[in-house]
């Protein structure tokens, strides 16, 4: 039995720009391209979602009220692969914009895979490739396709490519990841609809142990865990109005986008009688996970879940007392099939509040006497489901500014098969004859910072040692070393952590009452970048993942670290090709691209399902504020000293 709640939705949506589009408006998009462009029937739809107003439009809102609603949409012909991307105007009831794409990838249709397992399964070749590994029953075997990648291999040329790997499941609800068909790789041309390789690299035993994680195979279950009841009797102390979300003296908006995921938009803090913008938008752009084996059945692996999957539409419908505890407040989320049909992932966004342990304490020597205030955060969180990994992405409010946010990896690992007295080199084995290869999650977010406006510059904070000397007798002296970024150039930076490195974004034309520029600090965590050599594949693909933190001026149509379309593409895009230009950055509207995550070497504990791993960054004002500005949060009403 659960105590958590959830909190009504309100009707009091206010019509706004950045609301997003609902499965009526999308229902009403995709008929209009269809009555006015005559789709083809093998037309699919990759995305469709709000096309995001300019910020020129959005201060064009906030004085005439006047809103334009339109629908972004990319669209690809299955029967010839030319990609389109169109905008749609809802007010107008018209097709605006249309342009066709011939040698870009959007990313994989969910129609496309099971395409791709049915023809798996008929073709003769890995139908005796299973037959060599003593598998005849070929219904029960996990087909998982594979976004391709691309190493100018001839199999590649002009295609529409994936690689499906092979897995043995002893019944249905079975953990084909426990058993790896090691060897055998298909291509697939999502095109021609053809297998056109099924390569053989030699029989490996399958892994025989099953490795279920349900309540029916984990023996007993412990007996020692008392109920933990979160209550809010009075309800949540947040408020909601459409899709804005106001929570003491914080509001933001959220949005679930069918490729970036959860999107926060313009994140501000009320400061006495001044809402103070800090962030315009929030949000992954994009994320790679490559891994470090040399075999040929796992050397090519990499995913983009962003731009390759389209991480939005992966969302979890999230349960409550499950996945969140408390009062909480749901968001739905509305998408198009890729057949165009509107429909609704519900309750694909969680917002709800947590105890957070002490804000501020302090007990006075001289009198005994103690303040002590409690922290609380607000807590917006989705979950996705990439084939075997869930990403959990959290941001956090505090009360003293700070913004946090944090990637929880979960899920289950990739896995192959090796002999029974073989060391894997490259992973770990996590149970007999089962290794998981080394591998990273590479995550970038886009932060369009806006504090106190639009102009904004970033800096460098290293933290030095001064050198012995006459104005530093005691040898003991150390400074910050503030570096502006100036240019595009400039800004394509590292983490240090022995200089305590931290990125501060500034509005040079605001001050606080001690004549410093007001500001957020970036402070990184422990935080790899890209292990693969910049001049491999990957390297080339995921530049942005080359290096902690890029920062270029505002343009509407740079929103992800790879470029548009990751899928196949040979590299140099994205980020790459913007900062070839060398723009200047100071005193601008910045946008900050921080890449972090996780080197994962597998353990056994990992396996069969990973415990929740965390990674991620946290935004500190810095000076955005005059003094704490956490001071007015009032005592538990029992720790209020008399
Ligand atoms: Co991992």
């Amino acid at each position: 039995m659960s105590s958590s709640v959830e909190v009504p939705a309100s009707d009091t949506g206010a019509a706004h720009p950045l609301e997003p589009l609902s499965a009526e408006e999308i229902g009403a998009a995709v008929t209009l391209l269809r009555e006015q462009r005559g789709l083809a029937d093998t037309v699919r739809f990759s995305y469709v979602a709000l096309d995001e107003p300019d910020k020129d439009e959005l201060d064009a809102f906030d004085t005439s009220g006047a809103i334009e609603r339109r629908a972004a949409a990319v669209l690809i012909d299955r029967a010839t692969g030319t990609v389109s991307e169109a905008v749609v105007s809802l007010t107008e009831g018209r097709v605006t914009a249309w342009r066709d794409l011939d040698d870009v990838q959007p990313a994989l249709l969910f129609e496309d895979c099971f395409d791709a397992i049915i023809a798996v399964k008929e073709d003769p070749r890995w139908q005796e490739a299973m037959r060599r590994r003593g598998i005849t029953d070929f219904e029960s075997i996990q087909l998982d396709p594979w976004p391709a990648g691309r190493f100018g291999l001839d199999v590649e040329a002009g295609r529409r490519l994936t690689r499906v790997l092979s897995y043995v499941r002893h019944d249905e609800a079975d953990n084909g990841y426990a058993h790896p068909i090691e060897g055998v790789l298909v291509y697939y041309d999502f095109h021609s609809g053809q297998v056109v390789q099924v390569d053989d690299y030699g029989v490996v035993e399958i892994p025989p142990e099953c490795a279920n994680y349900d309540i029916e195979h984990v023996g007993a279950l412990r007996d020692d865990r008392k109920p933990l009841e979160i209550l809010q009797p009075e309800g949540p102390s947040f408020r909601v109005e459409g899709h804005e979300v106001l929570w003491q003296r914080w509001r933001f908006r959220v949005a679930m986008h069918p490729i970036h995921g959860l999107v926060l938009h313009t994140i501000a803090y009320e400061d006495g009688d001044r809402v103070r913008p800090i962030l315009h938008r929030a949000s992954l752009s994009e994320m790679v996970v490559p891994y470090g084996d040399t075999s040929p059945m796992h050397a090519w692996k990499n995913a983009f879940d962003a731009g390759e999957w389209g991480l939005g539409r992966m969302v979890n419908s999230l349960t409550l007392g499950c996945d969140c505890l408390g009062a909480i407040r749901y968001f739905d989320a509305a998408m198009a099939t890729e057949r165009g049909d509107p429909y609704v992932v519900e309750k694909a966004i969680c917002v709800h509040e947590e105890d957070y342990g002490i804000l501020w304490k302090h007990v006075d020597m001289h009198t005994g006497n103690t303040e002590v205030r409690r922290r609380r955060r607000l807590v917006v969180s989705s979950i996705h489901t990439v084939g075997n990994y869930e990403y959990g992405f959290f941001w956090y409010f505090y009360e003293d500014g700070m913004i946090q946010h944090e990637v929880k990896l979960t899920g289950i690992m990739q896995t192959m098969a090796v002999a029974p007295d073989e060391q894997p080199r490259y992973g770990e084995l996590v149970a007999p004859q089962l290794a998981a290869p080394n591998h990273q999650h590479l995550f970038n977010f886009r932060l369009d910072f806006d504090i106190d406006g639009k102009t904004n510059s970033v800096y460098e904070v290293d933290v030095e040692a001064v050198p012995a000397g006459a104005d530093n007798s005691f040898a003991n002296a150390f400074v910050t070393r503030p570096t502006l970024l100036a240019r595009e150039s400039e800004a394509q930076r590292l983490v240090d952590p022995a200089r305590s490195r931290t990125w501060k974004i500034v509005n040079p034309s605001r001050h606080n009452r001690v004549g410093q520029p007001v500001g957020y600090k970036l402070i990184p965590g422990s935080t790899p970048t890209l292990l693969a050599s910049p001049d491999s594949s990957i390297g080339r693909r995921a530049t942005f993942a080359t290096k902690n933190l890029w920062v270029t001026p505002y343009s509407r149509d740079e929103m992800r670290a790879a470029g548009e379309y990751p899928n196949q593409h040979a590299g140099g895009g994205g980020i790459p090709e913007w900062t070839a230009a060398d723009r200047a950055l100071d005193d601008t509207d910045v946008v900050v691209w921080y890449t972090f995550g996780v080197t994962h070497i597998p353990r056994p504990e990992d396996w069969p399902v990973m415990p929740v791993e965390y990674t991620g960054f946290t935004l500190v004002p810095f000076g955005f504020f005059d003094r704490n500005p956490s001071l007015d949060v009032a005592p538990q009403e029992h720790c209020a000293h008399d």
